[in-house]
């Protein structure tokens, strides 16, 4: 399994990762659990990307594909691999194209994760992420089911911020829906539906 997810902020695509990654074993590459770890760390990358992450914007490209292409090469991602926001846009698209091509690897599908935005703002106020390993779930979670971490609310999750974050998916990573639609590997499910329901469907449109 080769996959890349697309959707807004707070479709659900971590949530499905997260249980593609259990059932299946494959990386899960996060750029947003790689880039909050490198805030963690208070790295040079990671107090750079902390100022475009807080704005709602993306972190540039320079930063962010770095960060990629390491964790490509790690080995648990030659059994499979999903990438979780990323390409985020036509340039990181471009570039892991020619990045997978060098390592001559082809990806399976890019499945996009679709909900209505009105929906979206109430999933991502409400939202709680674990400090320790990046499990999510809702408000009503205050210690992490897998690793017993504390559940915190994400900078970007408070509301002044969700509107930027979503306006930068429909200006700069929209556009990716034509990009794998046009390579003939885009599929869909309606991600405004129970967990499980949604996961039954992924592996039915990922064919697994
Ligand atoms: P990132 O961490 O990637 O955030 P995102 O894309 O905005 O996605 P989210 O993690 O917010 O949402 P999700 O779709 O994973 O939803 P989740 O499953 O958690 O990026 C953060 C920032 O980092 C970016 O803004 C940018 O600055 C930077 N960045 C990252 N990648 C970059 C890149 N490639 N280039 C440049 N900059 C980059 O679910 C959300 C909530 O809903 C949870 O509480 C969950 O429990 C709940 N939920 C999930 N599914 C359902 C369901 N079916 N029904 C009800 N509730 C549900």
């Amino acid at each position: 399994m080769k996959i890349v997810l697309l959707g807004a902020p707070g479709a659900g695509k971590g949530t499905q990762a997260q249980k593609l990654v259990e059932e299946f074993g494959v990386a899960h590459i996060s750029t947003g659990d790689l880039l909050r770890a490198a805030v963690k760390a208070q790295s040079e990358l990671g107090v750079k990307a902390k100022e475009y992450m807080d704005a709602g914007q993306l972190v540039p490209d320079e930063l962010v594909v770095g960060l990629v292409k390491e964790r490509l090469a790690q080995d648990d991602a030659k059994i499979g691999f999903i990438l979780d926001g990323f390409p985020r846009n036509t340039a990181q698209a471009i570039t892991l194209d020619a990045e997978l091509s060098k390592m001559g690897v082809d990806l399976d599908g890019a499945l996009l994760v679709d909900v209505a935005s009105e929906v979206i703002v109430n999933r991502l106020s409400s939202r709680r992420t674990c400090r320790s390993c990046g499990y999510t779930a809702g408000a009503d979670t205050s210690v992490c089911p897998r690793c017993n971490g504390e559940m915190y609310q994400r900078d970007d999750d408070k509301p002044e911020t969700i509107q930027k974050r979503l306006d930068t998916y429909a200006s700069q990573t929209e556009p990716l829906i034509e990009y794998y639609g046009g390579k003939g590997i885009l599929v869909k499910v309606d991600g405004d539906r129970p967990v499980d329901e949604v996961y039954v469907d992924v592996k039915k449109e990922l064919g697994l």
